[in-house]
């Protein structure tokens, strides 16, 4: 099937350290990216920071650093915090890199040219917060802070012009832009008429951004500079062998207070530019923490670094990758962590290998025994097994997650239950071949599990499949072979001991 798979994260802004939020994200691109790896597919997996902008330099101030040296100061807590979740991506940009300035110069200077670049005096109202000039029926809605009257000379970029083709192109491409009811958003947010975006900042107001080749008195807005990382990456305009492999980007995962920036101004630039857009915009919800918005304010903020230190990497990616339905928001608690943890974690997938290999242990000296005669109970374990692969792949490509998960859980739960009726502790005192081949069924099943959960628990099913012998197998039945000696190991996922 070798196809080439290019994700990408938003660019995380520098103003504070990360948090759940951004490592839910990351997770669930690594996670994407590590299933297309092993389908096959060539994968270009690319994140990084955005490090222009007024939020970030405002958050140097604070802190009585220059800009770039704040930003040189927090970008490895991002890369230590990626490390720590096991987090492989292929590239790591950062909008102050070189190679993304001449970039993002080149861009304006194209656009420029073509004529979609134009310069105007604008008075109006303008979010400090929100960085940017809001309509009156923004300002009277009252979700904006930092609002006053402002009069300024800038350069806008035409992106009316592109409004028609844009609604054409989402209603001929219904994947386009996903989960469906976020399209539908878009779609009626297009229904009015879309302005020009403003594109620069008067260095006399804001001076930490990326020049305008084309006028020195101004910074490029954040925006506009921080999407074109997506095309930086992959050699735009400066290698084009890469670049024609990677572009068009296959999957922008990004949340849904994002979405626009992303359907509307990023796809009108590419227009501009006359380059194909992304095949898939997907945007996630939002982890609430105990339903109410996480917020340095509320004091709320779940630090993933926390996480992982007491529960370990694997739990905190199963969990964030299990609990939210893409697309959909989800709520973090503690109390369904742990529940998630013992239930998922401790008592089928853990346990599973825990039952199989004491078993093994105690009846075959630790040696794994031949498939022998098989029979329905055993068949129809196969067959579930058998059809999991292909389950899986279609979930992920749906970009179903949870549900991948789940349909892999539910082998690991049938193999524990064909255990119990088995009873091959029984089985063993009157044939012992027939013994092993239950032994062997289970295990099979407990092997495919792991190989098809590696991409979301890398370190505990790298794990159970040294345990087995099977480091580098297929999901696919009968690739555990008879007369492997299984290694010791300690319990997979212990159970957490529930706080009354
Ligand atoms: N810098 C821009 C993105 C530019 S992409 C060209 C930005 N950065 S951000 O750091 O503020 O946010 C990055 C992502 O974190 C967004 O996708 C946002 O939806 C996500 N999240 C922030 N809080 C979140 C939760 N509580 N839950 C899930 N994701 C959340 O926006």
């Amino acid at each position: 099937m070798n196809n080439k798979f290019y994700i990408t994260t938003p660019i995380y802004y520098v103003n504070d350290k990360p948090h759940i939020g951004h490592a839910y994200t990351t997770i669930l691109a690594d996670v994407l990216a590590r299933y297309h790896k092993t389908a096959g597919d060539e994968v270009f997996f690319l994140t990084g920071l955005d490090e222009h902008g007024q939020k970030v330099q405002q958050a140097a101030q604070k802190r009585g650093l220059s800009a770039q040296a704040h930003c040189d100061d927090l970008a490895p807590r991002f890369i230590q915090l990626w490390e720590k979740l096991e987090i492989k991506y292929d590239d790591f940009i950062r909008t102050t890199q070189e190679r993304h300035i001449k970039v993002v110069q080149a861009v304006l200077q194209k656009v420029y040219e073509s004529g979609d670049i134009y310069l105007h005096e604008y008075e109006g109202w303008y979010s400090v917060a929100e960085e940017r000039f809001i309509t009156e029926t923004e300002k009277e809605s009252g979700a904006f802070r930092d609002v006053k009257p402002l009069k300024e000379r800038n350069w806008f970029f035409k992106m009316s012009k592109y409004q028609q083709t844009l609604i054409d192109y989402i209603n001929d491409n219904p994947s386009f832009i996903q989960p469906v009811h976020r399209r539908n958003e878009i779609l009626g947010f297009l229904k009015q008429p879309l302005g020009d975006l403003c594109i620069s900042r008067p260095k006399a107001r804001m001076d930490w951004g990326i020049e305008l080749p084309f006028d020195k008195e101004y910074v490029t807005y954040v925006w506009f500079d921080a999407l074109i990382n997506y095309i930086t990456a992959p050699g735009y305009l400066s290698d084009d062998e890469k670049f024609k492999k990677w572009w068009p980007a296959d999957v922008h995962l990004l949340g849904k207070d994002i979405l626009t920036t992303h359907s509307v101004y990023w796809t009108t630039m590419l227009f501009s530019l006359a380059l194909p857009l992304p095949k898939t915009i997907f945007a996630h919800g939002w982890w609430l923490i105990g339903e109410t918005k996480m917020s340095k304010s509320l004091g709320n903020v779940v630090n993933p670094l926390d996480l992982v230190d007491q529960y370990g990497v694997d739990a905190v990616r199963y969990y964030l990758m299990r609990e939210m339905v893409l697309g959909q928001d989800a709520n973090f608690t503690l109390e369904s962590f742990i529940k998630r943890y013992n239930s998922d974690l401790a008592n089928d997938f853990g346990n599973l290998l825990n039952r199989v290999s004491g078993l093994v242990g105690k009846y075959f000296e630790g040696v794994v025994a031949e498939e022998g005669q098989v029979n329905e109970p055993e068949l129809a374990i196969q067959k579930q097994a058998g059809a999991l692969d292909a389950k899986v792949r279609q979930l992920v490509d749906e970009l179903r997650i949870n549900e991948a998960i789940e349909e892999t859980l539910q082998l690991v739960r049938a193999a524990n239950k064909y255990l119990e009726y088995q009873a091959p502790w029984k089985v063993a005192k009157e044939s012992l071949p027939q013994a092993g081949t239950i032994l062997y069924t289970a295990m099979e099943a407990l092997r495919i599990s792991a190989v098809l959960l590696a991409p979301v628990m890398p370190a505990k099913t790298a794990t159970v499949l040294d345990v087995l012998g099977a480091t580098d197998s297929a999901p696919r039945w009968g690739e555990l072979k008879s007369g492997t000696k299984l290694k010791t190991h300690d319990a997979l996922f212990p159970r957490l001991e529930v706080k009354e």
